[in-house]
């Protein structure tokens, strides 16, 4: 398994240029499965997880062509709509193909997904939602097996605000005869593209970008042309980063007003930030200083930056409450933050960080995609050297993480698994 080495200590200086979002792309290909029409796309992030999804999709008979960050899907010649547990196991984004299937094929078996590192994270809402318009869902052998003639509009209000079950859902209802209302529907900016491409697609969906979305469903859908957005929570990365290693830093190809929430903790710990259409200028030449993150649904602080503002806490003068309201485990990065001399303690939902003027480098393991991006803050500003070991959780969702941050400055080098030596 590969390791990241970090020599801590560095400035980080100069731009970065951030991706398409990996939570866009991946629902966006899925979307590609509702026509016999190419689905042409631009900036699709290089990720392990965007790989992994077209494995899946190519072994349901889908025709893919890839060319740096352009993609071309058909999916005319799609005849297995099966989804096995061997690739729904690596990846539970993969439930998100469940809803185009049903609502084209009219026949879809999709293993569960099961828990995963960061909760118990059930997909009832997803299920019971399309049951509301009509399908026949079972259970067995660890699959849903769901069946329909065509899909029925319903009015649906979900027990929670859930981004996958929202697009699930969204993606069945633009198929479905009649009208789908989606009350409760997550707010979040990959919802929003995912809904624009199926627009372009020929899909008729009123109130994007808000909590109810009504859906007058059409017979077909065409081909169609889309430029996947940036990726908010790379982008939010990288300013953590800067935040907490100090220095002068331009993201360009950014959303700003997607980071709303994040920009402005960033800028109540004393980071200077400067916005503009597609750009972000990050500054910090000091000490942060703590502040307290709860994090919510969109348009509030996000659940996929928490780890990273631990990480920033962590060295920061003072001390503050970090409260996780959306998954029931995702503290996994504390008690290896801890390793490094970070001082953390957690209870319940709620972990308490008092800042340390310094960490020291050690080895320390990443447990999940964003635990993996707050360890390599941490190690970006630590004394030393800090090997971050099973990285493959890092390229699930980071497009050449490493590059980037090397091209800024930072002192990082990917130990190959077969290089033999000290890794
Ligand atoms: N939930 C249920 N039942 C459901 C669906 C969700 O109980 O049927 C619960 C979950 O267990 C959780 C809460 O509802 O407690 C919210 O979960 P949600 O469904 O919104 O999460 P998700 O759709 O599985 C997406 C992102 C996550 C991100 C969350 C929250 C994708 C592919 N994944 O997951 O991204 O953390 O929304 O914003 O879009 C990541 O990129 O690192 C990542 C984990």
């Amino acid at each position: 398994m590969d390791k990241l080495a970090i020599e801590g200590g560095r400035t980080l200086s100069g731009e970065v240029r951030i991706s398409g979002a990996k939570n866009a792309a991946l629902p966006i290909l899925c979307a590609s499965l509702l026509a016999a029409e190419p689905v042409n796309l631009e900036n699709v992030p290089d990720l392990k997880d965007v790989r992994t999804m077209l494995a899946l999709l190519e072994q349901m008979g889908m025709r893919a062509e890839t060319s740096g960050g352009a993609m071309s899907l058909d999916a005319t010649h799609v005849d297995n709509p099966v989804a096995p547990y061997e690739l729904v196991k690596t990846m539970r984004a993969s439930i998100l193909v469940l809803g185009p299937l049903l609502a084209r094929f009219g026949t879809a078996t999709v293993s569960l997904p099961g828990g995963c590192a960061i909760g118990a994270r059930p997909v009832d809402q997803h299920i019971r939602g399309l049951q509301a318009m009509g399908a026949h869902i079972e259970l067995a052998h660890g699959y849903i097996e769901a069946r329909a003639t065509r899909l029925k509009g319903a009015h649906i209000v979900t027990d929670m605000i859930t981004v996958t079950g929202t697009e699930n859902l969204l993606m069945a209802a633009v198929l479905a005869d009649g009208e789908t209302v989606l009350e409760n529907a997550a707010r979040e900016p990959e919802v929003g593209d995912l809904a624009h491409l199926l627009v372009a697609m020929g899909a008729k969906i009123d109130g994007i970008g808000t909590d109810r979305l009504v859906i007058q469903g059409v017979e077909k859908l065409h081909g169609a042309y889309h430029t996947v957005i940036a990726d908010r929570i790379e982008a939010g990365t990288f300013l953590c980063a800067v935040a907490a290693a100090g220095g002068d830093v331009t993201l360009r190809q950014v959303r700003p007003h997607t980071l709303d929430a994040v920009i402005s903790k960033l800028r109540e710990a004393g980071v200077t930030i400067e916005e503009g259409d597609d750009w972000l200028r990050v500054r910090m030449n000091r000490r942060p200083h703590a502040v307290a993150v709860r994090t919510s649904e969109y348009p509030a602080f996000p659940t996929d930056m928490q780890a990273q503002f631990m990480a920033l806490n962590a060295i920061a003068k003072g001390s503050a409450q970090v409260v996780e309201t959306i998954f029931e485990n995702r503290f996994m990065h504390v008690q290896e933050l801890n390793r490094l001399g970070a001082h953390i303690t957690v209870d319940g939902n709620t972990a308490f960080v008092t800042g340390m003027p310094a960490l020291s480098g050690a080895t320390v393991m990443a447990t999940d995609l964003r635990a993996s991006a707050s360890l390599v803050i941490a190690g970006l500003c630590a004394q030393g050297e800090t090997l971050v070991d099973r990285i493959y959780h890092l390229d699930r969702g980071y497009d050449r993480m490493e590059d980037k941050l090397t091209r800024i400055g930072a002192n990082v080098r990917r130990v190959s698994a077969n290089a033999g030596g000290r890794a």
